[in-house]
């Protein structure tokens, strides 16, 4: 397994090229499910999640060509079974069980289970496909779901659920009649989903808002569409260039995208301005605490929570932090602490006490943006990180040494 070993104390500077997002592309693969025409997507990002859908998808009959930008053609599928093996490695698999009911009757998809942030259920999206009149049940650790063309319906979420929003969206393409998802999910990789489906030839108004509305086609057309950039991959740059006295220009974001971070950052004491395809972000000469919550979108994200908490951890006061999207999610918080941050969880938060110095030490990466909380400790620690377990990082963050270095940090990846 890679390791990373950072060495903490050097200023970010220059500029960075923002990738693909993946929460875009991995829905958008998956749309690509429910026509027989071939979809051309580009701007996809390289992280080892999409090469996993790949993966699930050319095992359902998909063809593949291209890289960057993808042909991707659905034109006969050839089984409808989402295996435990692939769906336990990324659990976004659970995106092809709208699109396959809804083309083909049929789904056959593990269930997802625990992982480290929290026990994440799939019932909303179950309930929203028998709402829909598919017949659900649960068998041998499996979804299977069976119907025959899937009916319009109002559905009510209980929470606004991302991947739940789109797979009932796409579900709802195909459906007869109309569809209305009430207390949607507002992400802009819904968004961005939406966009593609439409091009597609779906008829759907709403997306980005609370309330979507789907009149159901019989069938859908190709497309040619661009995943939209990386949110969180920017957002988690932004944060590098605060915490080691940094400048830096991030290109290719959306700045729209970034505002409760970018207002948070401020707060802190940053500077951050508009540039022609981005933000320029510099760090603050004294950095103030601020408190964060977790929120749906346009809340602050809780994939930046834990850089955020890093960042934190080298403030001027007290931080309180409150997780209120997924229970659990403070697994980077004892590692933070084996490097000398001062933090204390106390039920749904974490109370972060600024501490003038982190020391480098030997952690272990143990989800996706815990990983990326590690690597912007060891920038600013005293000495040598070392984050094991990068395959998490792998997932979701394109060249991320290879970034950092560009920037002037000093990372190096060890492969055994
Ligand atoms: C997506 C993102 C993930 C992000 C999360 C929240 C992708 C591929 N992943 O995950 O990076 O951290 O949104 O922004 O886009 N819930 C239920 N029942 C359900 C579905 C969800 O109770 O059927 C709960 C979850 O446990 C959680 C909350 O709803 O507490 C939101 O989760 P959800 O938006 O569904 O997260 P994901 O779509 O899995």
């Amino acid at each position: 397994m890679d390791k990373i070993v950072v060495y903490g104390g050097q200023p970010l500077a220059g500029d960075v090229s923002i990738s693909g997002a993946k929460n875009a592309a991995l829905p958008i693969l998956a749309a690509a499910l429910l026509t027989a025409k071939p979809c051309t997507f580009s701007n996809i990002p390289d992280l080892m999640d999409i090469k996993t859908i790949k993966k699930l998808l050319a095992s359902m009959g998909v063809r593949f060509s291209g890289d960057r930008t993808l042909e991707v053609c659905a034109e006969t599928i050839t089984s409808s079974v989402a295996p435990y093996d692939l769906v336990k490695t990324m659990r976004a698999s659970i995106l092809v069980l709208g699109p396959l009911v809804a083309r083909t009757g049929r789904a056959r998809v593990s269930l997802p289970g625990g992982c480290a942030i929290g026990a994440r259920p799939v019932n909303l999206h179950i309930k929203a496909l028998q709402d829909m009149g598919a017949k659900v049940d649960l068998r041998e650790g499996y979804i299977e779901a069976t119907a025959g063309r899937l009916k319009g319906a109002e559905i009510y979420f209980d929470l606004p659920t991302v991947t739940g929003t789109e797979n009932i969206m796409m579900a709802a393409a195909l459906a007869d009649g109309v569809t209305v998802l009430h207390n949607a999910a507002r992400e802009p990789e819904i968004v961005n989903l939406a966009d593609v489906l439409k091009g597609m030839g779906a008829k759907i108004s709403g997306a980005g808002s609370d309330v979507i509305t789907i009149t159901g086609v019989t069938s859908l057309s190709g497309t040619e569409a661009a995943i939209i950039p990386d949110r969180i991959e920017a957002g988690t740059f932004m944060i590098a260039a605060g915490m080691t006295g940094g400048e830096i220009n991030v290109r290719g974001c959306i700045p729209q995208h970034l505002e409760a971070l970018t207002n948070k950052l401020r707060d802190t004491g940053m500077t951050i301005e508009p540039i022609d395809d981005g933000l320029k972000v510099k760090a603050a000469p004294k950095i103030h605490s601020v408190d964060i919550k977790t929120l749906p979108y346009p809340g602050f994200p809780t994939d930046l929570q834990a850089q955020m908490m890093a960042y934190m951890t080298i403030a001027s006061g007290l931080s309180v932090i409150s997780e209120t999207v997924f229970e659990n999610r403070f697994m980077h918080v004892s590692e933070l602490a084996r490097m000398g941050a001062d933090i204390a969880i106390q039920g749904g938060s974490a109370v972060v006490r600024g501490v003038p110095k982190l020391f480098g030490a030997p952690t272990m990466a143990t989800d996706l943006r815990a990983s990326a909380s590690l690597i912007l400790a060891g920038l600013v620690a005293q000495g040598a990180t070392e984050i094991s377990r990068v395959y998490h990082l792998d997932r979701g963050y394109e060249g991320i040494e290879k970034k950092f270095s560009a920037l002037g940090a000093k990372m190096k990846r060890i492969t055994s």
